[in-house]
């Protein structure tokens, strides 16, 4: 079990005091994560005690630099089962990581009037890479439909299969806005059957939930070291070794070449490949001891954590006059839960909310489409993680009960 008051004591930020003097409340995790010191102290140490560029210098820190992003990248092979360290390419975030899935594979294996089946419930990350190589190569991008139930129409999963042939289906493992988590297992298994490769978007899922991408079988995944108490600058591609090395480069520089001429280049080997120009040092060293406070938490009991207080969260915000929620109330669902309250725009709940030291977040949360799909302009989310307890369900439920009687 995880004790999240013991936690807490390891995030300095989450220390601090908000506007009304009482601890902050942070609930907003879906858009990044707070940092443990541990994290915070690994930066401060690369840059005290080996700051110096990577893979070039044959002296002891730039040695050591090279050394620890590399442990880095075996710890992310482990957390996430893959089966060679050079699966692993380091990105800017899980958008970049999806861009050069979009731009490097999609360029060399689409062509015009294929289709990439995306879902209703994607992020803007997973929606745009796709629309710019329509624009681009004439690709055809195609809906798995959400349910009223913010369920993902499987029976419409299974149509599109085997109606389109998709050469992609591309989705993530939880949604930002529902919580809904689909059956990604079971998705890969009919995708690979219908002639498709799967890419899961694993932004939202890859911190809360132990992700096996060889029990899964995806063919890539793309997730942000800053959604799991990493820094910012740094995201993943995880991708199988056989479609990497058949993919062409996505940028071109220094550190992704095997030899240079005029005129003329060729590759580096995985992962250095995708890996071009001076990386984000400080970022990899430290999102290693990210990956080992997890690690030491273990994902199912962070899982374990979340869907407890995420059932609580649910039980109480529905006591509130007026709140509906965006989500499933149950069953497989992520600590991300979104809500309208009646005659309140969300932003201004998100204001009151943010004056009495409760952060969460407003707006459309990069889903457009799915807010259009459910016809509201725009939703307040709460969003947990492990720091997180029932202390701070029941300040958002009194902050919430506040705006009610402020609008009502
Ligand atoms: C489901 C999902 N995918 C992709 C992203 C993009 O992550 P990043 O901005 O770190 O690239 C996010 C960010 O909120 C997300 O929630």
């Amino acid at each position: 079990m995880i004790d999240s008051t013991k936690i807490l004591q390891d995030f300095p930020l989450l220390q601090q005091a908000g506007p009304d003097g009482k601890r902050i409340c942070y609930l907003d995790s879906g858009a990044t994560s707070q940092k443990p010191q541990s994290v915070i102290d690994a930066v401060t140490n690369y840059y005290e005690q080996f700051n110096a560029n990577v893979h070039r210098g044959i002296y002891p820190i730039s040695e050591r630099a090279t050394k620890e992003t590399e442990s880095t990248r075996n710890k992310i092979r482990d957390f996430i089962h893959a089966a060679a360290s050079s699966e692993i390419i380091f990105t800017r975030n899980a958008t970049e990581a999806i861009n050069l899935v979009a731009r490097s594979w999609g360029e060399a294996n689409l062509k015009a009037g294929d289709t990439v089946l995306l879902s209703e419930m994607e992020h803007h990350s997973n929606l745009v890479p796709w629309y710019m190589l329509a624009e681009k190569i004439g690709i055809k991008v195609e809906f798995i439909p959400v349910t009223d139930e913010f369920l993902l129409d499987m029976d419409a999963y299974h149509q599109l299969l085997k109606s389109r042939a998709p050469k992609l289906v591309s989705v993530t493992g939880m949604s930002n806005v529902l919580g809904t988590v689909p059956p990604i297992k079971e998705m890969v298994r009919e995708a690979h059957a219908a002639g498709a490769l799967f890419l899961m978007d694993g932004a939202q899922s890859v911190p809360h939930m132990s992700v096996d991408v060889q029990d899964l079988d995806v063919d890539f995944l793309a997730f942000s070291a800053h959604k799991m108490l990493g820094p910012t600058g740094l995201g993943f591609l995880y991708g199988k070794k056989a479609l990497l090395n058949a993919m062409p480069p996505f940028l071109g520089g220094g550190d992704m070449i095997g030899k240079v001429h005029l005129g003329s280049f060729t590759c580096a080997e995985l992962p250095n490949k995708f890996e071009a120009g001076t990386p984000s040092i400080a970022e990899e060293v430290s999102f290693g001891a990210a990956i080992d406070y997890l690690r030491l938490l273990g994902m199912d009991a962070v899982y374990e954590h979340e869907r407890q207080l995420t059932a609580y969260a649910i039980e109480k915000l529905r006591e509130i006059p007026g709140l509906k929620i965006f989500g499933p109330l149950e069953g497989a669902r992520g600590s991300a839960v979104s809500f309208t309250l009646d005659y309140v725009h969300p932003h201004d709940v998100a204001d009151i909310l943010g004056s009495r030291g409760v952060c969460v977040r407003a707006g459309h949360h990069c889903a457009m489409p799915l807010h259009e799909r459910f016809r509201v302009p725009a939703t307040t989310r709460a969003s947990l993680y492990i720091y997180n307890n029932e202390e701070d369900i029941t300040r958002l439920c009194e902050a919430l009960l506040y705006v009610y009687k402020l609008f009502g």
